[in-house]
C-alpha cells in the first residue's frame, strides 16, 4: 500500500520515463484540455495527432522498437507509463492485436483517449453512445472504417464513445494516450473501464439508433475476440 502511494507520488512530480514528462506529455495534456473545453473539433484533433507522428518518424520508431520488438512478451495492453495527478491521470500503452484478433466493441466513461496506428492494418467499427443506463445501451453506428500506419482514432463521452477494432492482413501495434478522470484519475465504471456490448443481440429501436446489453468482460472476449467470429 505504502510503496503504492509512493510510486504515484514520484510519478506525479515527475520521475519516469523521460517522454512523460516532456513534450510529448505536454503536447497531449493541450490537446485534450482544448478538447475538453470545446476549442477544437475532435476530427481536427485527431489530424493534428496525425500530423504530429507523420513529421515525426522518430516518434513512431522510438514506440515501435522499444516496446513493439518481436522478442518482447506480447501483453494485449501494455502500460508503458502514466503521470498521475490529484485529480487526472495520463495513460500511455501499447495495443498488441494478432492477425484477426479484435477488441470487443465497448464504450467508455470517465476517459478519453486517442489511439494512434503505429504498424499495421486496423479494421475500425465505431459508435456514438446515446444513452446507458444500467444494462442497456442506446448507441448510433458510424460505417466501418479501415486504419492504416499514422491514422489516429478518438474517443470521448462527446464523440465515438463506443468502439471495437481489429487487425487485418497481419499484426496491429497502436499506441493509447488516453486521460482518466477522478480523484487519482481512479474513476471506476468497471473492473477495467470497459462497458462491452453484446452486438450480436443488438435490435434496431429507430432508423439511426440501436440497443444492446452489456456482458461480462469474459464472454466479450470468448464470443467477440475474433474478426470473423462475428457479424
Ligand atoms: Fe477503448
Amino acid at each position: 500500500m505504502l510503496s503504492n502511494i509512493l510510486e504515484r507520488l514520484k510519478d506525479a512530480f515527475g520521475y519516469g520515463s523521460k517522454y512523460y514528462n516532456g513534450d510529448l506529455i505536454e503536447y497531449f495534456d493541450d490537446l485534450f484540455k482544448q478538447l475538453e473545453k470545446k476549442l477544437i473539433e475532435p476530427e481536427n484533433a485527431k489530424s493534428k495527432v496525425k500530423e504530429l507522428f507523420l513529421a515525426n518518424q522518430d516518434l513512431k520508431s522510438h514506440f515501435l522498437d522499444t516496446y513493439c520488438d518481436k522478442q518482447q512478451e506480447r501483453k494485449h495492453l501494455q502500460i508503458i507509463g502514466s503521470k498521475v495527478r490529484l485529480f487526472n491521470r495520463l495513460r500511455f500503452g501499447i495495443i498488441n492485436l494478432e492477425e484477426n484478433g479484435y477488441e470487443p466493441i465497448h464504450c467508455h466513461q470517465g476517459f478519453i483517449s486517442f489511439q494512434i496506428v503505429l504498424a499495421g492494418k486496423c479494421t475500425l467499427d465505431e459508435f456514438d453512445k446515446i444513452s446507458l443506463k444500467g444494462n442497456k445501451v442506446i448507441f448510433k453506428p458510424y460505417k466501418n472504417q479501415v486504419l492504416s500506419s499514422n491514422d489516429v482514432m478518438l474517443n470521448f463521452s462527446r464523440f465515438r464513445g463506443i468502439h471495437g477494432f481489429g487487425a487485418i492482413e497481419g499484426p496491429t501495434r497502436i499506441l493509447t494516450i488516453g486521460k482518466y478522470y477522478g480523484l487519482f484519475g481512479k474513476y471506476r465504471f468497471s473492473t477495467n473501464n470497459r462497458g462491452y456490448l453484446d452486438i450480436d443481440n443488438q435490435k434496431k429501436i429507430s432508423s439511426q439508433l440501436l440497443q444492446t446489453s452489456l456482458i461480462e468482460e469474459r464472454e466479450a472476449y470468448s464470443k467477440y475476440s475474433k474478426i470473423n467470429n462475428f457479424s
